[in-house]
């Protein structure tokens, strides 16, 4: 098993991009957290880059530069949370257009199209995004944006992002592919070299990586949708707190640290979980057992934490292991340094239509993950003793 090579640089990257001393009078090494809501103008409309702190402000900025550093982008925004990043993007579409959208992706992704957006005058297509022949068929002429997540949430699909990108190129240049690269962070996956037009975060999740901090994030090449998305992050008013910026800012200097770590930590745990007998099967791309296995070695650095596997059995099976977890803590979200663990049907997607789930595939019997920086052989431990409970349920 052999994911891309990451390029050097990445974490020399992550410590200086954005960080220059030189940027603060006083040179301060450490980015200063500014928050000042206004900035004093020279003369009227005379200003030294910052006017009003939404527009505009000096930490936040700090992160974007780093954040665009990250995934090789000329451009980067944040956003107070990962939907709110979303909802920017949506604003961007007008009344009658239509999206097309991974069939598996965050609930709240899912409810914002189904239950917001719809009102709105936007209509979507929920297609499954490892079916290139269904996702080429989704487009009508008032398509205007695809929106995926590789790895898909909570089913762990591995969706070819290059052909995707091709698909959306052959239809034309008014398309955007968006993927949400909350999963697996600009250290293990960069859409924009596979040919995204847009790279969103959820950086409430590994980026900040400490579950201190709800925020998002876009990162793009075209000058023209950063224009667009840079108005309305001002016009719209998502944005995000300079203290929290600074939080974000000082976790990425540890994401290829983490990174690296959550992944040796889940692949133990996985294989574990795969030769136990009370497990019907794990869905982790680095498993040769993965149906995109392939896809996720050529496409990306490697792989994190987060993965999903079904136990034998049935809701009161998964819910006797979920409660008997000590080190696993039972609770929605990923990526921060401590292990949870989750039940789908019930929790993060219990906002997506019981008979989507169903044709889907998220039942009652599936567990997702997000393995954490512990010791490998507690999880573990913690992970035998709880499906030995399980099994007696
Ligand atoms: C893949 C993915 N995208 C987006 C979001 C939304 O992000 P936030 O909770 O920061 O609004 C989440 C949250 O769980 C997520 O898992």
């Amino acid at each position: 098993m052999s994911f891309k090579t990451q390029p050097k640089g990445f974490a020399t990257k992550s410590i200086h991009a954005g960080q220059d001393p030189e940027q603060w009078k006083c040179n301060a090494v450490i980015p200063l957290i500014s928050l000042s809501t206004t900035f004093k103008q020279d003369g009227p409309g005379e200003h030294r880059g910052y006017e009003y702190s939404r527009s505009g402000n000096p930490t936040r900025n700090v992160l974007e530069e780093c954040l665009a550093a990250l995934d090789n982008a000329k451009y980067g925004l944040t956003f107070s949370s990962g939907l709110g990043a979303t909802t920017v993007v949506l604003t961007m579409l007008n009344a009658g257009d239509h999206i097309i959208m991974g069939d598996d992706v965050y609930g709240g992704t899912n409810r914002l199209i189904r239950q917001v957006a719809s009102r709105l005058g936007l209509s979507a297509s929920f297609v499954d995004p490892t079916n290139l022949d269904g996702l080429r068929n989704a487009f009508k002429p008032e398509t205007k944006l695809v929106w995926i997540e590789s790895p898909t949430n909570p089913l762990i699909k591995i969706a070819d992002i290059k052909a995707i990108s091709n698909i959306c190129r052959q239809v034309g240049d008014h398309i955007t592919l968006a993927v949400d690269n909350t999963f697996l962070t600009s250290y293990f996956q960069r859409p924009l070299e596979l040919g995204a037009d847009l790279v969103c975060y959820s950086l409430t999740k590994y980026m900040n990586g400490h579950t201190d901090v709800v925020m998002g994030g876009i990162t793009m090449n075209s000058e023209k949708l950063y224009e667009k998305l840079k108005f309305l992050q001002n016009a719209v008013g998502i944005v995000p707190s300079p203290f929290d910026c600074y939080q974000v800012n000082r976790s990425l200097k540890t994401l290829a640290l983490r990174m690296e770590q959550h992944q040796k930590n889940a692949i133990a745990v996985a294989k574990f979980l795969e030769s136990h007998s009370f497990v019907e099967k794990v869905l982790h791309p680095a498993l040769p057992s993965h149906p995109q296995h392939k896809i996720a070695l050529q496409q990306t650095y490697g792989y994190s934490g987060v993965f999903s596997f079904y136990i034998k059995g049935e809701l009161k099976h998964s819910t006797a292991f979920l409660k008997a977890l000590k080190i696993f803590t039972l609770a929605e979200s990923l990526g921060g340094y401590e292990s949870l663990a989750e039940l789908p049907s019930v929790m993060t997607h219990a906002s997506v239509p019981a008979e989507d789930r169903k044709t889907l595939g998220i039942s009652d019997a599936l567990i997702r993950l997000s393995v954490g920086l512990e010791d490998a052989e507690d999880l573990i431990n913690d992970l035998k003793l709880a499906l030995e409970i399980a099994e007696k349920a």
